[in-house]
């Protein structure tokens, strides 16, 4: 054997019974347990103590060859106290801290910038003040930065210049301000794939050239700010992006025909904005797009056909605008449907044949309320046995009560208010112990149907009024409907006591 490889093999059997054996508690242990006593509350870490070996404690892993602190992982443990104690320059091996939804507070320490072969930091969801620090860019191993949910401020943006190895960026919910983040615009990140800075006070514009900065980017989320102006066309040059939201600003003007151009979008939210103008029928070509908000903006023109092509949709929200025109036909071709919201449009009507609705085999809320549709409830509608909010309300809507709707297993919301159905409502004995609310106020309709609620023990509220429904009011109705908060019967032909 060579003498310089035995040599080797004898410092590193050295080292082993230096780290293995001597002591279970390296100096790593010791500035664990250091850090531990400065904590007002470290319930959760009994376990770190002399009496165990230090990577046998909760949240500690090591490697297994050098025996070195590779992670520390105490999330959600109800840790209390700062990080001013906690020797970094310890650490020589540290890759991954989550401390995540504990009550941290205090600055986040500049030491923090010894870890250098960090790859992971979460501290979301802590009370963390004071400026990020910019010492955090000499972590060069750095992939993931998650600091939201504190009450972290701007970092000194001419020293701050995040390392080219970072991909995901978690800012949101913290009280960093001004326009778009200067130290995120002064280089070029090809690496960066999430940007999340929702829930903080920015304002200003989207930069123009955000493709040069981040070309890769996959979730861009700037939503609950006070950005302002259009979105820029070159955001479709962001070909990569999965996720757009950008809810809850002051965006103006219209949809850019070109974010067709990002063919891999799953997720745009745009809700909550002054856009207007018409919803762009390129918009229909996102073929993968999965959840589409446009929500509580002044959206108006008609909903184009080429929508339907979103056959891939799980979530449309369309509702609070000002859209006007039906329903393209082809909607019944988005069979993946989960919630579908047009409410509060006010324009929106025409003929709604509700079967068309019939292969939404999935779909758990369908609110088309605040609008004109007119026509009748076709019962091929009772197919959509998934449903658990139907709200119809203020619309033209006429014609029979569907008895199958009773048969709706998971149905919690209905509501029919002010329309125009009538007749009686079939009765039935079938379990509807699901039903919390059940709206039918304002219509015309007849009969007596209570038995059909009698297994309704979860009703919130039940509202009649308004309508011409007679008989007795059955005095088992404080005893079916233990929970009721609502009751309202007003303008009937009931008779009887109510059993209170
Ligand atoms: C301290 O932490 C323990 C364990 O997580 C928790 O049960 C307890 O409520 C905490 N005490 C205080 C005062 O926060
Ligand atoms: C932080 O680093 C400085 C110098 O680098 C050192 O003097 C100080 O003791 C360190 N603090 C902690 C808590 O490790
Ligand atoms: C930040 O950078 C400027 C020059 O770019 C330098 O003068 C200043 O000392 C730096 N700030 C700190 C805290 O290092
Ligand atoms: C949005 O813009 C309007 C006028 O352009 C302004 O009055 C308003 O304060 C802005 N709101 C926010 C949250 O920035
Ligand atoms: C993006 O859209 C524009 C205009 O709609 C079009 O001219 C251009 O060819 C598209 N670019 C790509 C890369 O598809
Ligand atoms: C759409 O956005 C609005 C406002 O931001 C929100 O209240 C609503 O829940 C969203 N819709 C869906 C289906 O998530
Ligand atoms: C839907 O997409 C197909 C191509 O995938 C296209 O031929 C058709 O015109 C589109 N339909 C509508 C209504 O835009
Ligand atoms: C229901 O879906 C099938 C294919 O899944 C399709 O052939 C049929 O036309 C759809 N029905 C309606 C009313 O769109
Ligand atoms: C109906 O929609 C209009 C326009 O969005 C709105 O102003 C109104 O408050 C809505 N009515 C109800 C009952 O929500
Ligand atoms: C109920 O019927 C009466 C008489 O048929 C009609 O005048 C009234 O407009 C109807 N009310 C509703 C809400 O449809």
């Amino acid at each position: 054997m060579a003498p310089k490889f035995r040599k080797l093999l004898c410092l590193s059997a050295t080292l082993c019974v230096l780290l293995c054996t001597s002591s279970a508690i390296g100096s790593e242990g010791e500035a664990l347990l250091k850090w531990k006593d400065t904590l007002l509350n470290s319930t959760s870490l009994s376990s770190w103590s002399r009496a165990n070996p230090t990577c046998s404690w909760v949240g500690i892993v090591c490697d297994e060859a050098t025996g070195y602190v590779n992670e520390l992982d105490v999330p959600c443990s109800d840790l209390s106290g700062m990080l001013d104690a906690f020797s970094f320059a310890t650490f020589r091996h540290l890759e991954i801290i989550d401390l995540s939804f504990n009550n941290l507070f205090g600055a986040i320490p500049t030491n923090i910038t010894l870890l250098v072969t960090l790859t992971i930091l979460y501290l979301d969801s802590n009370d963390l003040v004071g400026a990020i620090p910019y010492q955090l860019t000499k972590l060069t191993k750095i992939r993931v930065l998650g600091l939201r949910y504190n009450q972290l401020t701007n970092p000194d943006a001419a020293n701050f210049s995040v390392s080219p190895s970072l991909q995901n960026l978690f800012l949101c919910g913290n009280k960093l301000t001004g326009t778009f983040p200067l130290f995120i615009l002064k280089h070029t990140f090809v690496g960066l794939q999430k940007l999340h800075l929702s829930r903080n006070a920015l304002s200003g514009l989207i930069p123009e050239n955000l493709q040069d900065i981040a070309p890769n980017l996959l979730h861009l989320d700037l939503s609950s700010n006070m950005f302002s102006g259009h979105i820029p066309r070159s955001v479709s040059k962001l070909t990569k992006l999965y996720l757009l939201y950008l809810a809850e600003n002051n965006f103006t003007g219209g949809i850019p025909a070109e974010l067709r151009n990002i063919s891999g979008l799953g997720h745009l939210d745009l809700s909550r904005n002054m856009f207007s103008g018409g919803i762009p029928k390129d918009l229909g070509e996102l073929a993968i797009l999965h959840d589409l908000n446009l929500s509580w903006n002044m959206f108006s023109g008609e909903i184009l056909k080429e929508l339907g092509n979103l056959t891939a949709l799980g979530t449309m929200d369309l509702s609070w605008n000002m859209l006007s025109g039906s329903l393209p036909r082809f909607f019944s071709r988005m069979q993946y449907m989960l919630s579908f919201d047009v409410a509060n449009n006010l324009h929106l009507g025409g003929n709604i044949l509700l079967e068309e609705f019939s292969n939404w085999t999935y779909v758990m809320l369908f609110n088309i309320a605040n609008n004109t549709f007119t026509e009748s409830i076709n019962p091929d509608f009772c197919q959509i046995s998934t449903l658990e909010d139907l709200d119809l309300s203020d619309n033209l809507l006429s014609g029979l009560f569907p008895g199958c709707l009773w048969n709706l297993d998971w149905l919690v919301y209905m509501d029919f208010s002010r329309n125009a159905f009538f007749g009686d409502v079939p009765t039935s004995t079938v379990d509807t112990s699901s039903l919390e609310y059940v709206h039918l106020s304002n219509n015309n309709f007849t009969g007596f149907f209570m038995d059909a609620i009698k297994s309704s023990n979860r009703l919130l509220s039940l509202d009649l009024g308004g309508n011409k429904f007679s008989g007795t009011i059955p005095t088992w109705i404080g005893i079916s409907f233990p929970l009721i908060r609502i009751l309202l019967l007003r303008s009937n032909i009931f008779h009887g006591s109510i059993p209170w």
